[in-house]
């Protein structure tokens, strides 16, 4: 089984979701929860764009021993300075520049030639490295890129002492198909490629980044840079959580795994939810209120049996308690009479008969049927109302 090395980034490309603010006491509890839950790398944030992050990136370095703890910086001395400031107390101090790397970004972003990009990419790792026993170099828009432009620039980065390449899908446009041939190319093309890891990082705009991380997982990749919840720029990033329970349920088939302890990922998912303010959707794999929930009566029915029959996921690998069975329109016989037992039903056959066909009555008008609702009913069956 290969060791995927799991680079979380909820504190910075996260903290990046449009409206969200964390202040420095959100920001360090959020990092001690990331360490329970075993990341083995924390972007704690960018020194160099603010005091508040500065101050943030140091006490998280200071306080946590248990992950790696970087922060971002342009290739320029300045945020490479106030990297180093933040995160020289940390484990193992460890930095993360970038450089644009596709036509667009270095036409009218950078308006610099690919040759001045070359230089100063690796200008900036070797400034970098003088500093940090870690650096890590991201080409941003490494997936709007030409592919042997790539390959040169990371081989010189490398060459400069880059120990991790980052290949962001900056605006979430590849496709599985493509980010698997890009990482195939890299790793084939660049002569000292096994002197780094490669490291996948990508957004969702189009709904891929969780498919995109796990096709680079397949074609090379050794790390993989998510958030929690999926938080990020946009349309967000890579979903920490999903892939980490893709990889784990499906170990046959990627035959790789994280260090992550799962059953931490609820309590992780509630806490930067509740602090970011960003609410989960019901529906999210993983983490939504609804991921362990069964409503229609052919699913409760085939549970209650076995689990298996509609259960890929144990709830209590990622710290939920247990599934739930919500008693609905589509519910069956066999839920309801476990859930009015459950709740103190001792009557006869004839009895449940009737309240199950009061429930399905009410179910047509109601959504949710509630526990007040089945004593009321209950009540009217077994004392007559
Ligand atoms: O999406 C991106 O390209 C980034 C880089 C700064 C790594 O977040
Ligand atoms: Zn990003």
């Amino acid at each position: 089984m290969r060791k995927i090395n799991v680079f979380d980034t909820t504190l910075r490309d996260g903290e990046q979701s449009a409206g969200v603010n964390l202040n420095f006491e959100e920001k360090l509890e959020i990092a001690k929860q990331l360490e329970r839950l075993g990341v083995d790398v924390i972007e704690a944030g960018f020194p160099a764009s603010s005091q508040g992050d500065f101050r943030s990136v140091q006490a998280i370095a200071q306080t946590v021993k248990g992950s790696s703890v970087t922060g971002l910086a342009r290739s320029v001395t300045k945020d490479i300075d106030a990297a180093w400031e933040a995160l020289k107390d940390s484990a193992e101090p460890r930095i993360h520049v970038f450089l644009a790397t596709s036509p667009i970004h270095m036409t009218y972003k950078l308006r610099m030639t690919p040759d001045e990009v070359v230089r100063t990419a690796v200008e900036s790792v070797k400034y970098a490295k003088a500093k940090f026993p870690q650096v890590q170099w991201s080409a941003e828009d490494a997936s709007r890129s030409e592919l042997p432009f790539l390959a040169k620039i990371i081989e010189e980065v490398i060459n400069a002492g880059a120990t991790v390449i980052n290949l962001p899908d900056t605006v979430g446009y590849t496709t599985p198909h493509e980010i698997g041939n890009m990482f195939r190319y890299l790793t084939e093309n660049v002569p000292n490629i096994d002197r780094a890891i490669l490291s996948t990082h990508n957004h969702d705009d189009l709904g891929m980044a969780v498919s995109n991380s796990l096709a680079a997982i397949q074609n090379g990749a050794g790390q993989v840079e998510c958030t929690v919840n999926g938080i990020g720029e946009r349309a967000g990033n890579a979903s920490l959580e999903e892939i980490a329970v893709a990889l784990n349920i499906r170990k046959d088939h990627y035959q790789a795994e994280t260090g992550l302890t799962l059953k931490e990922i609820k309590r992780t998912s509630s806490l930067v939810s509740k602090l970011t303010g960003m609410v989960v959707p019901s529906n999210k794999a993983v983490v939504g209120a609804n991921a362990f929930a069964h409503e229609s009566g052919i699913h409760q029915d085939g549970v209650l049996k076995n689990k298996e029959t509609y259960e890929i996921i144990t709830p209590e690998l990622v710290g939920v308690s247990s599934n739930r069975m919500v008693l609905g329109k589509h519910s069956g016989r066999h839920a309801f009479k476990e859930k009015v037992v459950e709740l103190g039903f001792n009557g006869t056959d004839e009895q449940l008969q009737t309240i199950f066909t009061a429930f399905k009555d009410l179910a047509d008008k109601k959504k949710d049927v509630t526990e007040d609702d089945l004593f009321a009913l209950m009540t009217e069956a077994t004392v007559g109302g």
